[in-house]
This record gives C-alpha cells, sequence and structure tokens, in this order.
C-alpha cells in the first residue's frame, strides 16, 4: 500500500471504472479520437484496487500497461463503450466515467478505405452517441439499487458553473470537474479538481498526483456506499 498504508475500505466492493478515449471509425483505417491518455481511470483503477475493491476498467484506446488484479475489458467506439458499462455496472456498488466519450459519430463507417479521386472530398455526416453517463443514472435509477455514479467533466470559463449545470443534467452523484487549458489535465501527470455533489457538496483537490485524485474521489465514494 502507498503512503504507509490505507485502510482496505474498499474490501468487498466492486467498482467499475471506463478510462481513455473512444474512436469513432470514419473507414478501416480512419477515426474520429481525442487525447484522453486514459491516465486518471488508471489511477482510478490502481487506487481501488489498493483499497480491497474488486476492480473492472473499462478501457478505451489506452497505451498503459493492465493494473495488476484489475479485470480490463477494452472497447473502442462509444457504443462499445456504452454496452461494456451497461453490462459491467450490474451488482456494482459505484461506476465511474472517466472515459473521455466522442459526442458524435460518422452516420456510417465506410467499409473500404476511402481513397482521393482528384474532385472535392466528401464530408463526413455525423450523429450524436448517447450519453453513457445519463443512461447508467438511469439504470441504477431504474432498479433503485444503492449504486454511487461519479462522472468526469473538463470545463473552461466558468469551470464550476458549467460544472453545476452538468451535474444536475446527468443526475450522477458527484462530477470531478477538472479546468482544462493551459497544458492542464490532458496527457499530464498532474491534475486538480473540484468535486461537487447534488447536495451542495464542492471539494477542492489541489494540484498534485492523478493517484492522489483518485484516492480522494474513493473518499467521497466511499462515504456514500451504504453499510
Ligand atoms: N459522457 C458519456 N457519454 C457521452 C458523453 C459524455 O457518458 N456521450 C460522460 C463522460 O464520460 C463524463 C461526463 O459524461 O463522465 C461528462 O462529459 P462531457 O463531455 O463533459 O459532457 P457532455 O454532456 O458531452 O457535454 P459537453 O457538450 O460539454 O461535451
Ligand atoms: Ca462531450
Amino acid at each position: 500500500l502507498r503512503r504507509g498504508g490505507r485502510a482496505p475500505d474498499l474490501a468487498g466492493r466492486r467498482v467499475v471504472i471506463s478510462a481513455g478515449g473512444t474512436r469513432e471509425a470514419i473507414d478501416p483505417v480512419r477515426f474520429i479520437g481525442n487525447h484522453s491518455s486514459g491516465k486518471q481511470g488508471y489511477a482510478l483503477a490502481r487506487t481501488a484496487a489498493a483499497r480491497g475493491a474488486e476492480v473492472t476498467l473499462v478501457a478505451a484506446n489506452v497505451a498503459l500497461p493492465d493494473p495488476a488484479g484489475v479485470r480490463v475489458v477494452p472497447v473502442e467506439s462509444a457504443l462499445d463503450l456504452a454496452d461494456a458499462m451497461e453490462a459491467e455496472r450490474r451488482g456494482a456498488d459505484a461506476v465511474v466515467m472517466s472515459a473521455a466519450v466522442a459526442d458524435f459519430r460518422p452516420a456510417a463507417s465506410a467499409a473500404s478505405k476511402i481513397k482521393k479521386d482528384g474532385s472535392a472530398p466528401a464530408p463526413v455526416e455525423l450523429v450524436e452517441n448517447p450519453d453513457v453517463l445519463a443512461g447508467l443514472v438511469a439504470s441504477r435509477d431504474r432498479e433503485g439499487l444503492a449504486q454511487t455514479v461519479v462522472g468526469f467533466a473538463a470545463e473552461t470559463d466558468d469551470v464550476l458553473a458549467n460544472g453545476r449545470a452538468k451535474l444536475a443534467r446527468k443526475g450522477c452523484d458527484l462530477l470531478v470537474v477538472n479546468q482544462v487549458g493551459g497544458g492542464r489535465a490532458f496527457g499530464t501527470e498532474d491534475n486538480q479538481a473540484v468535486v461537487l455533489g447534488p447536495d451542495g457538496t464542492a471539494v477542492e483537490i489541489p494540484r498534485g498526483p492523478k493517484e492522489d485524485l483518485a484516492d480522494r474521489v474513493w473518499d467521497l465514494v466511499a462515504e456514500r456506499l451504504p453499510d
């Protein structure tokens, strides 16, 4: 255990974490993607395992080694990730959506590689992906389960106001809001955030290693778990 050892306060709990960034196929060789490295999600998986949880990590296109003792379910697209999360959430005590899910995908993926033919390129028509996080909250509410659902958000401008509005829209129990821009968050080793809850909770987590942020998130989740 790190830092002198933590009590295994998540022993007997099952947690499901999504990490990385989805890829939305344009053709067999091209995709629309994003810069998410998966580091924050992997830190959440490592710290939960260190605190005794049984951990499933749904990993979208992450180039990191599998954390020891964690079950990794690889996915590619937002639709894959939605299916995997809906399957894995069953019976879980906590579900954390740290993956960067593409908001849009190409309406159709070409079966063959798209070739140049000297004329203007065809536009790529996009359609909206399902909101996985909102779907997980809806599934939880439908079943009336005591399952803690956590979202992440990267915001610019009025970070707190945007975060509060997003928390209300998604209906999750905690929203971890990162401020982005100026080299923060994507691919970096450090992270800083404010964690919002519907009861008005706003916990500031100072800039530090992604493991520290992960441990603070698990502290807040652990407080909300039923005995
Ligand atoms: N998310 C999701 N499914 C989507 C988009 C986002 O589950 N189709 C999740 C992310 O994993 C994250 C949270 O929702 O936990 C917030 O993502 P974000 O992109 O900030 O929210 P959006 O609702 O997509 O809003 P925006 O227009 O600001 O991108
Ligand atoms: Ca989005």
